[in-house]
C-alpha cells in the first residue's frame, strides 16, 4: 500500500512560508505536517496559533498538527478552530490520555498520539481502538534534521501487531529523519504517513523530492 508523504512545514522558509505552503500544494505531497512545540515538552519553541492560522488560510490539503506540548487538553479546542484536521498529542505529555483522545474527536478532529523514541508501543495498548493515527518518534522530538533512529524498525512491526491484534484501523506515521534511504524499507514494513521535513525543503528541488519520496513508498 502507498504511504502518504507529509512534508513538514518546520524545515520550510518562514519568511517565505506561503509560498512553501503553495508548493505543498501543487505538489504529490497529500499532507501538511505542523509541529508545535512549548519549550517545555521539547527544548526548543517552533512557531504557534497565528502562524498555524497564516497557513491554513493558504494550505489546501489535510492539517496534520503535531502538537509537542505539555497539558495538550488546554488547546483541543483552540486547535480545531484554527482548522486542524488531525491532532497529535503525546503519551508522554497527557495526565489522562483516554479524555484527551475523546476530546479531540468531540471537535470534529481525527485523534493521533505519537510516542518518543523511548517509549514502548505496548504503552498504547489501552487505547489503540480509539486512536486514529498513531506517530512513531523515529527522533528524539525538538528538532528537525536529525538522523533516523534505526529501532523504529522493529516499533512499527509491534505497533502493526498490536493494531491487528486489537482489530483497529489505526494508521501508522512515521516522524523525524525520513528521506529517500528509508523510505522504501518504511513503506515495507507498513508506515501509512511518512513524515519529511529537511530532506524536503532543505533539498534544491521540493516538489521532485516529494515526487520521488511518493514513488519510493508505493
Ligand atoms: C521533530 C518534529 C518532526 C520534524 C521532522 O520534533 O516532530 O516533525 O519536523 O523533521 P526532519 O524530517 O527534518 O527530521
Ligand atoms: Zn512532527
Amino acid at each position: 500500500m502507498q504511504s502518504l508523504i507529509a512534508p513538514s512545514i518546520l524545515a520550510a522558509d518562514f519568511a517565505n512560508l506561503q509560498q512553501d505552503v503553495e508548493l505543498v500544494n501543487n505538489s504529490q505531497a497529500d499532507w501538511f505536517h505542523i509541529d508545535i512545540m512549548d519549550g517545555v515538552f521539547v527544548p526548543n519553541i517552533s512557531f504557534g496559533m497565528p502562524v498555524l492560522k497564516a497557513i491554513a488560510k493558504h494550505a489546501k490539503k489535510t492539517l496534520d498538527v503535531h502538537l509537542m506540548i505539555v497539558e495538550p487538553e488546554r488547546y483541543i479546542k483552540t486547535f480545531a478552530e484554527l482548522g486542524s484536521d488531525i491532532l497529535t498529542v503525546h503519551f508522554e505529555a497527557c495526565k489522562d490520555l483516554a479524555p484527551t483522545i475523546k476530546a479531540i474527536k468531540a471537535e470534529g478532529m481525527k485523534a493521533g498520539v505519537a510516542i518518543n523514541p523511548d517509549s514502548s508501543v505496548s504503552v498504547l495498548e489501552p487505547f489503540i481502538a480509539e486512536i486514529d493515527l498513531v506517530c512513531l518518534m523515529s527522533v528524539h522530538p525538538g528538532f528537525g534534521g536529525q538522523s533516523f533512529i534505526e529501532g523504529t524498525y522493529e516499533k512499527i512491526q509491534q505497533l502493526k501487531a498490536l493494531i491487528h491484534k486489537k482489530g483497529a484501523a489505526t494508521k501508522i506515521e512515521v516522524d523525524g529523519g525520513v528521506t529517500a534511504a528509508n523510505a522504501k524499507k518504511l513503506n515495507n514494513l507498513g508506515a501509512d504517513v511518512l513524515v519529511a521535513g529537511s530532506f524536503v525543503f532543505k533539498s534544491e528541488d521540493p516538489s521532485t523530492t516529494i515526487a520521488d519520496l511518493k514513488q519510493l513508498s508505493a
